[in-house]
């Protein structure tokens, strides 16, 4: 089973437009549970210009699923995650006042430092799931560190389906192969949508978690949240 967590960025990055709270993202994220999401991910960014640190105990307190937070492990952002022990943090390398993640980590360059903070954040109890390019040495360097999940980027996957599936999602079953071999679970995010989901889910062995934003919120302009959710479901199943 795949399972659909949602990430609501884009609801708070829309609230913030007008600076009241309107749309109300706690709202949303219950909604979103309510409608069927398996899953609420959030990825505060340190300029907040999407979800605000303020916002992530009040999401903590009413997420029933599972609580997943996104984002570059700063001091503020590992006190962040201390302080709400989400069930999952994914560790993501964006640099501030990127527009949006574009790569994963090195993690055979970085397999101290992660090596650190994935141990802190599991000695709290807290998963840990490493962003990742579909490339095999990141894999394993990801199982060495110690981290319980990869999350494949698939925005390179995402831009190249329309031109050439088959390639395009090749690295990530070769990958996934590999990580289910040497024991290291599988999450997936970033320009998922209606059109690839299925494609990328048949081709991913093992594949745990899909984390959508953008296309959701997108899409629920014309289906609506809940019939949305209901769609990006049907691919999963
Ligand atoms: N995974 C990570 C690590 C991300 O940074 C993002 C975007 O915030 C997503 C998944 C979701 O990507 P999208 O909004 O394109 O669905």
């Amino acid at each position: 089973m795949t399972r659909l967590s949602v990430n609501i960025n884009k609801v708070a990055l829309l609230r913030n437009a007008r600076g009241g709270n309107l749309p109300n993202v706690v709202q949303v994220a219950m909604d979103c549970e309510e409608f069927g999401a398996q899953g609420i991910t959030v990825h505060p960014r340190p300029d907040e210009r999407h979800v605000r640190f303020s916002d992530v105990p009040a999401l903590k307190a009413v997420v029933r699923t599972e609580f997943n937070i996104e984002g570059n492990p700063t001091p503020e952002f590992m006190k962040l995650v201390l302080e709400n022990r989400p069930h999952q943090c994914t560790l993501v390398p964006d640099a501030p006042g990127v527009l949006t993640s574009d790569q994963g980590w090195d993690t055979l360059a970085n397999e101290s430092f992660l090596k650190e903070i994935t141990t802190e954040l599991q000695a709290a109890g807290i998963r840990v799931s490493l962003f990742v390019d579909a490339e095999e040495r990141f894999v394993e360097g990801a199982k060495k560190v110690g981290a319980d999940r990869i999350e494949f980027y698939t925005g390179g996957f995402a831009h190249l389906y329309y031109s050439n599936k088959e390639q395009a999602v090749e690295p990530h079953r070769r990958c996934a192969l590999l990580a289910n071999q040497i024991g290291i679970g599988i999450n997936a995010g970033h320009d998922l949508n209606l059109d690839n989901l299925r494609f990328f889910k048949e081709n991913v062995s093992g594949l745990l978690e899909v984390s959508i934003g953008h296309a959701i919120i997108a899409d629920a302009l014309y289906f609506g949240l809940s019939n949305t959710i209901q769609m990006y479901l049907r691919q999963l199943r």
